[in-house]
């Protein structure tokens, strides 16, 4: 007795939230769910699947899962926007020649898995350049410049300042890992920005004075308080004013302003810190990219300058896990402006 509570094929189609369809034994299509529709606009019950899925992988699978058993294939879309599926063609038992297709979207589960290896091959390409620097020079002082009195002086000058590079990559990336790990908790204690912002001013008199730039604070009013991590928001201010000298104009002028905020954020009131020079700029389709870690406009320019490409990466969690925005404007040949929002503790 066939129970009367169970609902039809149909019904279970429609509850399953991935594309699934339905397949006859003359490879007609016997149901679809709006998804599969969504993905394959072209199906139309009671017509051939090939009509609406122009796949032989999927074809070619549906064919052999009836010989029993299931078969599985990648699928890939390429309009509107590439995405990946991975599909499972299931023979429907006793049900004379039926199959099932069910689509996994995989699109974000490649991209975390092309980002973990992208990550990995970029920290080894960043460690190598100057571990490789180092051993060189070690060899040299081995040989050649055994009793060179001049170039040991030299060659170690420089070894101090690669080995100090591979320290401060390290540093970086367990930073960027520990602030990521703690982005679920938002820092608590009362930090005064202006504060922050006169000192990470002062810690950076040294750069500003090597590129014979200007670097001035504005504080419009205050006391500005928010509820956070002080050296974190330290190294917010300090990255984004180092980049501001470092590559803005040689003898050109960077400025912080701090004020309120003109879109708060949420419900309360917000300051925001807008770090602006007057550099050559950032051409727009490096924009989106530039908090990504590793991504640098030029890579050249910025291992150059010591930099590791990591500091917007940083930039970006810190203000993340402290409940603010990052906005970065530029236009090229005139400079760049990063303005960090933060919420103000009421
Ligand atoms: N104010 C700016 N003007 C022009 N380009 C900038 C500016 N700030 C950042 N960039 C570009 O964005 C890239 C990434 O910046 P980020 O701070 O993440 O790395 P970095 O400065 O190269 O290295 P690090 O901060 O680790 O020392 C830089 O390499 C540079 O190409
Ligand atoms: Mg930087």
């Amino acid at each position: 007795m066939p129970d009367s509570r169970l609902p039809d094929a149909r019904q279970i189609l429609a509850a399953i939230p991935s594309p699934a369809i339905l397949v006859g034994a003359a490879d007609e299509v016997i149901g679809a769910n709006g998804a599969a529709l969504a993905l394959f606009p072209r199906l139309r019950l009671g017509e051939p699947l090939w009509a609406g899925v122009r796949a032989p992988g999927i074809l070619a699978a549906t064919t052999a899962a009836r010989g029993g058993g299931a078969r599985a294939v990648e699928h890939i879309e390429r309009v509107p926007v590439e995405r990946h599926y991975a599909v499972q063609a299931t023979a429907v038992p006793d049900a004379e020649g039926q199959v099932l297709l069910l689509f996994r979207d995989r699109t974000s589960e490649l991209a975390a898995e092309r980002m973990r290896t992208d990550f990995v091959a970029n920290a080894s390409h960043e460690l190598r350049t100057p571990l490789a620097s180092l051993i060189g020079f070690i060899e040299t002082l081995q040989g050649a410049a055994r009793n060179d009195a001049n170039a040991r002086e030299k060659f170690l000058g420089v070894m101090g300042d690669q080995a100090r590079r591979m320290a401060r990559l390290i540093d970086d990336l367990l930073s960027l890992s520990r602030i990521e790990m703690s982005r679920h908790l938002p820092p608590s204690t009362p930090v005064a920005i202006d504060g922050v912002v006169r000192e990470a001013v002062d810690g950076l008199r040294m750069v500003a004075m090597d590129r014979g730039a200007r670097l001035e604070a504005s504080i419009a009013g205050g006391p500005w308080t928010v509820a956070g991590d002080r050296d974190e928001l330290y190294r917010v201010i300090e990255n984004l004013a180092e980049n501001a000298l470092k590559y803005g104009r040689e003898g050109g002028r960077a400025e912080i302003l701090v004020r309120p905020s003109a879109q708060p954020l949420g419900e309360g009131r917000a300051v925001e810190i807008v770090v602006r020079d007057d550099g050559v700029g950032i051409a727009p389709q490096h924009l989106p990219r530039l908090t990504e870690r590793f991504y640098r406009a030029d890579v050249r320019e910025s291992r150059q300058k010591g930099g590791t490409g990591l500091g917007l990466a940083l930039v970006k969690h810190i203000v993340g896990r402290h409940r603010g925005r990052l906005d970065i404007a530029s236009e090229l040949g005139k400079g760049s402006t990063f303005t960090v929002t933060l919420p103000l503790l009421p």
